[in-house]
């Protein structure tokens, strides 16, 4: 049966690929962001193209009320939601006694807080229907801590460690989490973050289509809680955990430097 599918940051990069992708495999998609004509050409396009339902609510997610404002409009429209793909997100890069707090706060907003309401919200919905699936939007920045953009990583850890969390209380109870830890992938992330004078998104950069092939087929398909898209990012995950906490830090440091 086709699903309904709400998809933060749909209107570029990541949520707009996702949103193509459930779309295409015939599910009805709820496409969220603050870019009113991407989003309303979007749902123009899905329509036209898959012939399912493409809903749209434009949100603020950095505003402290707009989660509970987008939960009450949904409801209000009688739409039920199947899939969360919690995606919205963005990272600051530079010095962190040079980055403005302002935005930073609302990072943390929009990563963290937004996240977890729309977790809450529709979250329990799912329990009690015992059905459901979430996707949380985290970053191979959520492995270590990451020395020039200190929040981003740190707000990305909170992502990985909650939904884990998340994952684990929810098991058994129909709804199942899973975190999407993408490395450098080529979108608009690299430039809302100012980073294009970092060494970081010099090489080695995934296409956004591999990123949410990848994260698709494993979220629908196994019961893996944590999905890291592609091999190079797959084995430096996993080869972190075995050296001292403080090397993999300057390390990071070096990879993140202005070139
Ligand atoms: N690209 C990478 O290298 C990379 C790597 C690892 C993880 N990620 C994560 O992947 C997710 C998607 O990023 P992306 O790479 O696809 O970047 P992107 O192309 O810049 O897309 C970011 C999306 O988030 C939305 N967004 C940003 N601020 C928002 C706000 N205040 N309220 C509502 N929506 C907001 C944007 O929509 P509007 O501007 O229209 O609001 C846009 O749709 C993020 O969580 C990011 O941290 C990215």
């Amino acid at each position: 049966m086709n699903k309904t599918v709400l998809i933060t940051g749909a209107s570029s990069g990541i949520g707009l690929n996702f949103s193509h992708k459930f779309a295409g495999s015939g599910h009805d998609v709820i496409l969220v962001a603050r870019s009113e004509e991407k989003l309303m050409a979007l749902s123009q396009e899905i329509m036209n193209k898959y012939g399912v339902k493409a809903y749209v609510f434009i949100s603020d997610l950095s505003k402290p009320e707009a989660s509970k404002k987008l939960y009450s409009q949904i409801k209000e429209q009688g739409i039920k939601v199947d899939i969360l793909i919690n995606n919205a997100g963005f990272g600051l890069f530079g010095e962190f006694e040079e980055t403005e707090l302002s935005k930073e706060l609302d990072m943390i907003q929009v990563n963290i807080t937004a996240l977890t309401e729309l977790s809450k919200y529709f979250g329990n919905e799912m329990v009690s229907r015992k059905n459901g699936r979430i996707l949380n939007v985290a970053s191979t920045a959520a492995f270590q801590p990451g020395p020039l953009m200190a929040v981003y990583y740190a707000t990305k850890a909170y992502v990985l460690s909650f939904s884990e969390a998340l994952a684990n209380e929810w098991a058994g109870q129909g709804v199942k989490v899973t975190a999407l830890c993408p490395g450098a992938t080529k979108t608009g992330f690299s430039d809302a973050a100012e980073l294009q004078s970092s060494k970081l998104f010099q090489s080695g950069v995934m296409s956004v289509e591999d990123v949410v092939e990848e994260g698709y087929k494993q979220m629908m398909t196994n019961d893996k809680v944590v999905i890291v898209p592609g091999m190079k990012n797959r084995i430096l995950t996993g080869a972190i955990r075995f050296m001292p906490r403080k090397m993999v830090t300057n390390i990071v440091r070096k990879v993140q430097e202005r070139v």
